[in-house]
Order: C-alpha cells, then sequence, then structure tokens
C-alpha cells in the first residue's frame, strides 16, 4: 500500500526528473536552492534523422534514466533515503518517452514511500524563473517560447496563470528548427540559426511573426517561414547570390522582435513590474539582449534563466515540483502519461 509520508516541510529535498522529447535529465533542489543538474541527451542521435524520433527517444531514456539519477544524487551529495519528494514531468510530450521517466519515478517514490508530483513540462518552463532569484513572487508577466508553445502569460499567484496571447499556428522554437532546415543547418537548430546570424545583417525583407489588425494579440510564425523559404528559393532560382547569414539575421529579428514588444507591453498594461521568460528560445543571445534592454528601457525588471535552464532539463521539473509540494499538490501512483496538455 503506498500511504507516502507527506508532511509539508518548508525547505524540501525534491528529485525532478524530465524525459519529455530527447533529454534525459535528474535535478535535486534543497527549496530553491539548486543543488544539481544532469542531463543525458540523444540530440546527436536523432541529428543524423533531422528531428526526433519518438522511438530512439524512448529507448535513449530507458538506458539513461537510471544513470542521471545516480549522477543527480551524486553531484547533489545527497542519498536516495533523504529524499523528500519526487517531481517528474507526466506531459506534455512523447507518450513513449514520457513513460520511462515517469516509471521510474513512481517505482522510486512507492520504494522511498515519498509522495509523486506530476508536473506540467510547460509550468516546468515558467518555474525555470524561480530558480534564478529566491526571492521572486507572482504576479509577473512571462514570456514562453519554446519547441511547441509560443506565449505572453500572466502569473496571477504561485498556482494560477492566464495567457495574454500566443501562436496562431507554429511555434517560434519549431520556426527556428524549420528555418534551420532550409538554411542546410543540422537539428536541433534554433542555436545553429543564432550562430549564423552573428556574421549577417538585417538586410532581407521578411514579414514579423505577429498577426496584424487583429482584436487579440496574436502571434503567427506561418508566414515567415514560407516568406524565408521563398527568399532563400527565388534567389537560387534566379543564380543571384543570397547570404544565409543575412537571412538567418533577419529571420532571427522577424521572429523575435514581436515577442519582445508584447510582452513589455503587457507587463506595462497590467502594471507588472517584473516579466521573465522560460523555453527553449530564450536561451538566445538575441532574444535575451533585446527583452533585458527593452524591460529596462521600460523600468521593469527582468529574470532570465541561465541558457541550459530554458531548454529542457530536470532543475525546472523539480522547482515546479516544489510549488506544487507546498500546495500539498500530490499524484496518485496510477497518474498517466499525457502527450497533450492544454496550456490553461
Ligand atoms: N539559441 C537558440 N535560439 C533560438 N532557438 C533556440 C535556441 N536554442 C534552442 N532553441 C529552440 O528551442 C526549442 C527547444 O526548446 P524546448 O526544449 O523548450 O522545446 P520542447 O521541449 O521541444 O517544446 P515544449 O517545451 O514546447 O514542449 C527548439 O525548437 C530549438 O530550436
Ligand atoms: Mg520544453
Amino acid at each position: 500500500m503506498y500511504t507516502p509520508n507527506a508532511t509539508i516541510k518548508p525547505s524540501p529535498i525534491i528529485l525532478g526528473i524530465e524525459s519529455s522529447c530527447d533529454e534525459t535529465a535528474a535535478a535535486i533542489i534543497c527549496g530553491r536552492k539548486l543543488l544539481s543538474s544532469e542531463i543525458i541527451s540523444s540530440a546527436t542521435e536523432q541529428a543524423k534523422y533531422g528531428g526526433v524520433v519518438p522511438e530512439i527517444a524512448s529507448r535513449a531514456h530507458t538506458e539513461a534514466v537510471d544513470e542521471v539519477v545516480r549522477r543527480a544524487l551524486e553531484s547533489a551529495n545527497v542519498s536516495a533515503n533523504r529524499l523528500d519528494a519526487i517531481a517528474v514531468t507526466y506531459g506534455a510530450g512523447l507518450l513513449g518517452a514520457l513513460l520511462v521517466g515517469l516509471s521510474f519515478a513512481k517505482g522510486l517514490a512507492y520504494s522511498l514511500n515519498i509522495p509523486l508530483i506530476g508536473v506540467n513540462h510547460i509550468r516546468g518552463h515558467l518555474a525555470a524563473a524561480y530558480l534564478v532569484d529566491e526571492e521572486l513572487k507572482p504576479p509577473f508577466v512571462t514570456l514562453l517560447a519554446s519547441g511547441g508553445h509560443t506565449a505572453v502569460l500572466y502569473t496571477k499567484n504561485y498556482l494560477e496563470f492566464k495567457v495574454l496571447g500566443g501562436t496562431c499556428d507554429d511555434a517560434a522554437g519549431e520556426a527556428f528548427d524549420k528555418v534551420a532546415r532550409v538554411l542546410g543547418l543540422e537539428y536541433p537548430g534554433g542555436a545553429n540559426v543564432e550562430r549564423l546570424a552573428r556574421s549577417g545583417s538585417n538586410t532581407v525583407k521578411l514579414p514579423p511573426a505577429l498577426v496584424k489588425n487583429s482584436t487579440r494579440m496574436q502571434f503567427s510564425y506561418s508566414g515567415l517561414k514560407t516568406a524565408v523559404i521563398n527568399a532563400v528559393h527565388n534567389a537560387e532560382q534566379r543564380g543571384e547570390a543570397i547570404s544565409y547569414a543575412d537571412v538567418a539575421c533577419s529571420f532571427q529579428h522577424a521572429a523575435i522582435d514581436p515577442l519582445v514588444k508584447k510582452t513589455v507591453e503587457c507587463a506595462l498594461s497590467l502594471g507588472a513590474t517584473t516579466v521573465t521568460a522560460g523555453g527553449g528560445v530564450i536561451a538566445n543571445g538575441y532574444l535575451r539582449e533585446a527583452l533585458s534592454s527593452a524591460c529596462k528601457r521600460a523600468g521593469l525588471r527582468c529574470v532570465l534563466p541561465p541558457k541550459q535552464f530554458c531548454t529542457d532539463n530536470a532543475a525546472m521539473i523539480a522547482s515546479e515540483g516544489l510549488t506544487q509540494y507546498l500546495a500539498g499538490n500530490f499524484s496518485p501512483l496510477d497518474i498517466n502519461a499525457c502527450a497533450q496538455i492544454p496550456l490553461v
């Protein structure tokens, strides 16, 4: 019988586990203090196929999960019997991949008789900011930009947030990955587009990733992606030289500038004094600089997680696990993995 010890401690030691895509990750926190964060990635293997192959990801997680948890415990200098709870991503993501981390977490929580906390991966991305600033408290406005999501959110309190606006088609990260492919860059594309953009200039005319004349704030990446494909193909068909670096740089401006502008506008209109960000695209150096500068100009505090906590990691899962732990929100052992979870 699973009757976990659920005495709530103010600064619990939590093991976070993440396996929703191609990163098998484990991390340990004590309160908001990060003790360790380990990742074993199958991205190099996936790059051979130009993207994530779910079956390969599941197998890689199976081989890595035990080792990555062992490493996290060892580098935090924490033995398993000192853990107070286990937080694990239960969705959204690849079902087979999620099941590996979730099953491992269930087994360990059962054997240690400690609470299991199923974490929504996206809430994890939002919670990464709590690791940077131990004093950070809601309310704040967040720019979420990842491989599958793009939105501006208002976090009212630790447990509730509201979507202020989002993409009506592709996500920003997805657009970076597709543009990378057009420019002949390897998967995962975002960081490679950023690298190429550094030697280019913003001279190719591309549409900004924003729906004009909409009553709601809506981003759109499909038109921008098509414009990049057309710019490259048209030049090649005419035999004209086109600088891929200029395309990358211009794409980066068109993809990111609207996100920064709208995030700051939302914060100002809601009277929020703090802006945070989360998701893989927030690792982009141009975005980080643009968002920090825009917040500074507007008199807003900007809290950006370090780059390694923007892309998938387990520290953010442990961080969201802490919020749920303090609220006493524990999961039953029959919690299932979920391929899709709506943002709210
Ligand atoms: N430096 C960068 N510049 C732009 N994009 C980047 C950079 N680094 C990573 N990305 C993009 O971030 C995405 C990966 O982020 P993340 O791991 O959060 O996505 P995901 O977990 O697949 O999706 P989601 O979190 O929405 O479920 C990829 O699309 C990748 O191209
Ligand atoms: Mg993610």
